[in-house]
C-alpha cells in the first residue's frame, strides 16, 4: 500500500480540551492522520463471508474501516469498537448502521401502509420506536427514511416507499428524520442518526424494474420527485444513500451535479454520502468506469464519502492520490464529513454510547419484553384502508361462526413485510391469532389455508432464494383442488368468510418486480370458489403494491387493504373488523385497473384532448378496452361511519404578493359512529407558462368526529403552495386564477378558485 502521504506513526490521542468545539476538534483528529487512516474512513463494512470477525478486527484495529453495518447486537458491536478505540492509533470510534426501515425488534406496518395513515404522529411513533430499539442494541445510525416517489407499482420497492405524493411524502420524510434523530445535536443516545435515500429518484426506474435506469425531465425531478429528499435534508438528516439507478445517462454514484450542485450546493447538506451496496463497482456495470481505479475516482469526486461494501476505495484510492488525479483536499472533504457524522452521534464524546456496558446487555435481545406492541398495534390500526363495504358488511359480530381462509391467514413472516430487520417472525401476532384472541370464546373460528400463495414453482424458488436463513414460503402439497374443497367446507358452514390473500412480502421487496398486478391465479380461483357459496366475503388483503382488483372489487362484500401489519398485525386487522377500531386510512398511492394502465397517478400533467368521463368518443386520451382513471384514486379510504363536506369557502378571492389567505370547509360525521377521516386540500393552478398537473395535494387535517359532531377545517394558502418550478428551474408562483379543491379523496372535490395578483 502507498504510504507516501504517511503522518506521524505515534499513537494519537484524541484531544478532550476539544471535544466541544466541532469543526477544531475534528481538524485536530485530521491533522494527526496518515492517508491510508482517512481511506480508511472511507469504508462502510459489513460482517460477512468474506468479512468474517478476526478479518475484521484487523482491518479495524490498522484504521483500515470506518462504520459497519449489518450487526445488531451490544454484544456483537462491543468488540468492533473495542478493536476501533483501544487498538487502533488514532482510537477513532466506528459507526454501527442498519436498516431499521419500519422497525428493529418490533416490526411496524411497511412505509406504505403508515403512509396511509396520513398520521404524522403515528409515523413519528415507529420511526421513535425504532430508534429506541435500535439505539438499545448499539445502532447508531439507520439506512432510513426511504422516500422514493414511484408511479409504477410494478416495482418491488413501492412497499418501501411512501407513496405517489411529493406533498405527502415530504411531510413524512421530514417526520421521521425527526423521530429518529430527535431535537438535540449530539444525537442522543436512545436515537439514531438518519440516512434518507435513495439519493435520486429511485422509484422511477424504467418499467418498474429494479435498479433500471431513470430518464426524467427536469421540470418533472424537481417538482414530483425531489422534494422529499429535499425535505429529509432541511429537517437535519445526518446521511444521504445514493440511489443504484443511473439519473439521464449518469450514475447516482458519480453524479457530479447530483451530489454537488443540487445536494451540497443548492440544498446546502451538510452530512455524510454513503454510497448503495457495491455501487462503486457496480460503475463498471453501468459502463462509465473501465476499471475500478477509474470507478474509484469518479466516485470521491462526485462526492461519495463512504463507500458501502465494496473494496475499491480501499484498493485504489491511495494511488490515485499518490499519482494527483485525487486530491488529498477530496479525501479530506470525505472523512471530515465522516468524523462529522461521528461527532454528531455523539460517538467522539463517548464511542460506546449505544453499545453500553456488557454488565447491562439484554440476556435475550428478542425478549418480548422488549417489545413495543402497544405503540405497533396503535399504529397498524391507523394504516388500515377500508376499500369495499357493501351491505354495512363491516363491522363483524363476534358471534356465530366465521371461517377464516386464505395463505396469509396464518403467515407470521408475511406479516412483517420485507426489511424487517431484527423482527422475529414467531413473534407476529398473525390474522388467525388476532382473531383468536378477539373472539375467545364468543364465536366458533373455522380455518382453512385454501391456497398457496401461488402454484408457481418458478415463483417459488425466486421466492425461498431471497431468503437463505429460513424458507420463506412453504408450500402445502395438496392439490389447489383439495385446498379449495376443503376451504369451501369451511365457508359452507360459517356466516361469513375472511379471506386473507394478496403477495407473499418476498413478492414486494428489492430486486422483487412484477408484471403483473394480479392475485396468483391459484388465489382468485379460491375466492371464486368462496363467492360461489353464497356467504358474505369480507377480503383482508395483504401486499406491498397496489393490486389491480377488478374482479375482487365487483364481488366482495369488503375490502380491507392491511398492506404487511407488522408484529401485531392480526390484532389490528382483528381490531378493525370488528370495530374496536374505526378504518381511517386513505390511499398513499393510486390503485390501477390493469398493468396496461401504468403510470397510474392521481397529479399527472394536464394534456390536450383528456378524457372526459362519461364522455366517451374518439380522439381523446384514453385506453378503449376498458374504463380509465384509476380503480380506487389517491387519497381514497372508507369508514364505518359517513362524512359530508360543506360550505368550501375562501376568505378573499384574490391574493396579494407575499399575502395569505384561508380556503375552509365544514366535515360533519353524518353516521352513527365516531370515526376519523382525511380532509385533504389540492390546487390546480388554471394557466401557467407551462403544462401543470390536473391537482397537487398541498395540505391535508386528520380529524376524529364524534357521531352527528361536526367541525370547520382552515388551511392557510400562502404564495409558496403555489409555486412550481417553470422551464428555467425557477421556483415561482405565476400570477392568475387558481383552482382549490376539498375533498376526501383526490377525486371528489368541492372547487372554489382565487387569483393570486
Ligand atoms: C441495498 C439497498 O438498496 C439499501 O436500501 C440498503 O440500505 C442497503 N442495501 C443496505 O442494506
Amino acid at each position: 500500500m502507498f504510504t507516501g502521504f504517511a503522518g506521524p506513526v505515534a499513537r494519537a490521542d484524541i484531544n478532550p480540551a476539544l471535544l466541544n468545539d466541532k469543526p477544531a476538534f475534528i481538524a485536530d483528529v485530521m491533522r494527526q492522520m496518515t492517508l491510508e487512516e482517512k481511506i480508511g474512513q472511507l469504508r462502510l463494512i459489513s460482517i460477512g463471508a468474506d468479512m468474517p470477525q478476526p478479518k475484521l478486527l484487523k482491518e479495524i484495529a490498522e484504521g483500515r474501516i470506518g462504520g459497519m453495518f449489518n450487526t445488531v447486537t451490544r454484544a456483537d458491536n462491543r468488540p468492533l469498537q473495542d478493536a476501533a478505540v483501544r487498538n487502533s492509533r488514532m482510537k477513532i470510534p466506528l459507526f454501527f448502521a442498519y436498516d431499521v426501515v419500519h422497525g428493529l425488534r418490533t416490526i411496524f406496518p411497511i412505509s406504505l401502509a403508515q403512509a396511509s395513515s396520513w398520521d404524522l404522529d403515528a409515523i413519528a411513533l415507529s420511526a421513535r420506536t425504532s430508534a429506541m430499539e435500535a439505539s438499545s442494541d448499539g445502532i447508531d445510525m439507520t439506512f432510513a427514511p426511504m422516500v422514493d416517489i414511484t408511479h409504477d407499482p410494478r416495482w418491488g420497492r413501492t412497499s418501501e416507499g411512501f407513496g405517489e405524493d411529493p406533498y405527502l411524502v415530504s411531510q413524512i420524510a421530514k417526520a421521521s428524520v425527526r423521530a429518529f434523530q430527535g431535537p438535540t445535536l449530539p444525537i442522543a443516545a436512545d436515537r439514531v442518526m438518519a440516512s434518507v435515500k435513495h439519493f435520486a429518484l429511485y422509484g422511477a426506474v424504467e418499467g418498474g424494474r429494479d435498479y433500471n435506469v431513470v430518464n426524467m425531465s427536469p421540470m418533472r425531478m424537481y417538482d414530483d420527485y425531489l422534494p422529499p429528499y429535499r425535505a429529509a435534508v432541511d429537517a437535519g438528516t445526518g446521511a444521504v444513500m445514493v440511489a443504484l439507478n443511473s439519473i439521464n445517462g449518469v450514475p447516482a454514484t458519480s453524479n457530479v451535479w447530483l451530489m454537488q450542485d443540487l445536494l451540497r450546493k443548492d440544498w446546502g447538506f451538510k452530512g455524510v454520502t454513503v454510497s448503495d451496496h457495491g455501487a462503486i463497482t457496480e460503475l463498471l456495470k453501468h459502463g462509465v468506469a473501465k476499471d475500478e481505479r477509474e470507478a474509484a475516482r469518479l466516485a470521491i469526486k462526485a462526492g461519495i464519502d463512504m463507500s458501502m461494501a465494496d473494496q475499491v476505495y480501499d484498493r485504489e484510492l491511495p494511488d490515485l492520490v499518490k499519482s494527483g488525479e485525487v486530491s488529498i483536499q477530496e479525501i479530506d472533504n470525505a472523512v471530515r464529513e465522516i468524523l462529522g457524522a461521528k461527532y454528531d452521534m455523539g460517538l467522539f464524546h463517548n464511542p460506546y454510547l449505544r453499545i453500553g456496558n456488557a454488565v447491562d446487555d439484554p440476556v435475550e435481545v428478542n425478549a418480548d419484553s422488549r417489545l413495543h406492541r402497544d405503540a405497533a398495534r396503535d399504529v397498524a390500526r391507523k394504516s388500515i384502508v377500508l376499500l369495499e363495504n357493501r351491505k354495512q358488511t363491516l363491522p363483524l359480530k363476534k358471534a356465530g361462526t366465521i371461517a377464516l381462509i386464505g395463505p396469509l391467514s396464518d403467515a407470521p413472516i408475511d406479516m412483517m413485510g420485507s426489511w424487517s430487520a431484527g423482527g422475529v417472525a414467531k413473534q407476529s401476532v398473525t390474522l388467525y391469532q388476532g382473531l383468536r384472541n378477539a373472539l375467545g370464546n364468543k364465536a366458533r373460528l373455522i380455518h382453512a389455508r385454501g391456497a398457496n400463495i401461488t402454484e408457481d414453482r418458478h415463483i417459488v424458488e425466486y421466492l425461498n432464494f431471497l431468503n437463505w436463513d429460513t424458507p420463506e414460503v412453504t408450500q402445502d402439497k395438496r392439490s389447489p383442488a383439495a385446498m379449495i374443497a376443503e376451504a369451501v367446507k369451511a365457508a359452507k358452514q360459517s356466516d361469513v368468510v375472511i379471506a386473507a390473500v394478496g403477495e407473499a412480502r418476498g413478492m414486494s421487496h428489492e430486486s422483487s418486480s412484477r408484471t403483473s398486478l394480479d392475485l396468483p391465479a391459484n388465489q382468485l380461483a379460491l375466492l371464486k370458489a368462496l363467492k360461489a357459496t353464497g356467504k358474505p366475503l369480507v377480503l383482508v388483503l395483504m401486499n406491498g403494491r397496489p393490486l389491480a382488483l377488478n374482479w375482487e372489487r365487483d364481488n366482495a362484500d369488503a375490502i380491507l387493504e392491511t398492506w404487511y401489519t407488522g408484529t401485531e398485525g392480526g390484532n389490528a386487522i382483528s381490531d378493525v373488523l370488528f370495530g374496536d377500531y374505526n378504518p381511517s386510512g386513505k390511499l398513499p398511492i393510486s390503485f390501477p385497473r390493469s398493468v396496461g394502465q401504468i403510470p397510474v397517478y392521481y397529479n399527472h400533467l394536464r394534456i390536450g384532448r383528456p378524457y372526459t368521463e362519461g364522455k366517451p368518443g374518439n380522439y381523446t386520451s384514453q385506453y378503449f378496452e376498458e374504463p380509465n382513471g384509476p380503480l380506487y384514486p389517491f387519497g381514497y379510504g372508507l369508514s364505518y361511519t359517513d362524512f359530508s363536506l360543506s360550505n368550501v369557502s375562501l376568505s378573499s378571492p384574490t391574493m396579494a404578493r407575499g399575502g395569505k389567505i384561508e380556503a375552509s370547509v365544514t366535515v360533519k360525521n353524518t353516521g352513527a359512529r365516531d370515526g376519523a377521516t382525511v380532509v385533504q386540500l389540492y390546487i390546480q393552478d388554471v394557466a401557467a407558462s407551462v403544462v401543470r398537473p390536473v391537482k397537487e395535494l398541498k395540505d391535508f387535517r386528520k380529524i376524529m368526529l364524534k357521531a352527528g359532531e361536526e367541525q370547520v377545517v382552515r388551511f392557510a394558502i400562502d404564495e409558496d403552495k403555489l409555486k412550481f418550478f417553470n422551464a428555467q428551474l425557477q421556483h415561482v408562483a405565476e400570477a392568475g386564477e387558481f383552482n382549490i379543491q376539498i375533498g376526501l379523496d383526490s377525486q371528489k372535490v368541492m372547487q372554489q378558485s382565487f387569483t393570486l395578483q
